[in-house]
């Protein structure tokens, strides 16, 4: 049933991150195990969201998926936000805290689980650049209604591995801190079943600045080293 399904917005579901985001998520509705969900496409632009919707389902369909039982849906950041009970905004940290202040009241007692990354182009090489309160996570703690649930996933991963729902079986840890457990809990159960993670629980959301400082290192290794789309495995 539509009504018991879990509804998730992405914010800025639209760039690179946001696009594998939806995919994954939609595609728990067709495993035995995966949270059940209808997904939600925010964009600064309503139509562009729609458009983006549209694809997605087409792009599912053109891979093979039967996709009569997935919902996905395009509105304005805003009306995604208030439909949903899971918010992730995949947005760059210069433009997130405005929007999450423009959006402010569709917060209140929902779980946002941020990927944001603050991070700067020195040279040819990316540098971890944490705001004063010491991670993404912890400003997006700051400036979000007490009652909204703050958990930091999914920074490691890379958009090109996310994406390719056909051909991406790659396994990568995907690391999860928060300080509400039953929100920790919820999302790591949610990302058990995007196909190519495997969460691990990072503790709370102090832990986020060390993962978020993952990010830049893995972009670099892969420039340095001729790679692409590098993850990571803890064995
Ligand atoms: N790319 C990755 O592999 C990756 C991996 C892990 C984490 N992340 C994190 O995920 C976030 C998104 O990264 P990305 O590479 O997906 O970004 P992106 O493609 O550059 O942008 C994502 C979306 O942000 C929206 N946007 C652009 N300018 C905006 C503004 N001024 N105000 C509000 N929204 C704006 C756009 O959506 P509309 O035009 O539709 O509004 C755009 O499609 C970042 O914080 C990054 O650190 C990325």
């Amino acid at each position: 049933m539509n009504s018991e399904k879990l509804k998730i917005a992405v914010l800025g579901g639209t760039g690179n991150i946001g696009e594998g985001m939806v995919l994954r998520l939609a595609l728990q509705n067709l495993m035995p195990e995966g949270v059940k969900n209808e997904v939600i496409i925010g964009s600064r632009s309503k139509e562009t969201a729609k458009e983006a919707a549209k694809q997605a389902l087409s792009e599912l369909e053109n891979c093979g998926f039967d996709t009569s039982g997935i919902t996905i849906t395009g509105n304005s950041n805003l009306e995604a936000a208030q439909a949903a009970k899971i918010i992730i905004p995949t947005i760059r940290f210069d433009y997130v805290l405005p929007l999450l202040n423009d959006i402010r009241e569709a917060l209140e007692n929902k779980i946002l689980i941020t990927p944001v990354v603050p991070m700067v182009k020195e040279g040819d090489l990316f540098v971890y650049k944490p705001p004063e309160e010491g991670s993404a996570a912890l400003a997006i703690q700051k400036n979000v209604p007490a009652s909204t649930k703050v958990v930091a996933a999914f920074h490691n991963i890379p958009a090109g591995k996310l994406r390719d729902v056909v051909k991406c079986k790659a396994v990568h840890h995907a690391l999860v801190c928060s300080d509400d457990a039953e929100a920790k809990k919820l999302v790591i159960k949610l990302t058990e079943h995007m196909g190519c993670l495997k969460p691990l629980d990072g503790g709370s959301l102090k832990q986020a600045s060390t993962m978020e400082s993952l990010t830049p290192l893995l972009i670099n290794l892969a420039k340095l080293n001729g790679l692409k789309d590098l993850g990571i495995n803890f064995s």
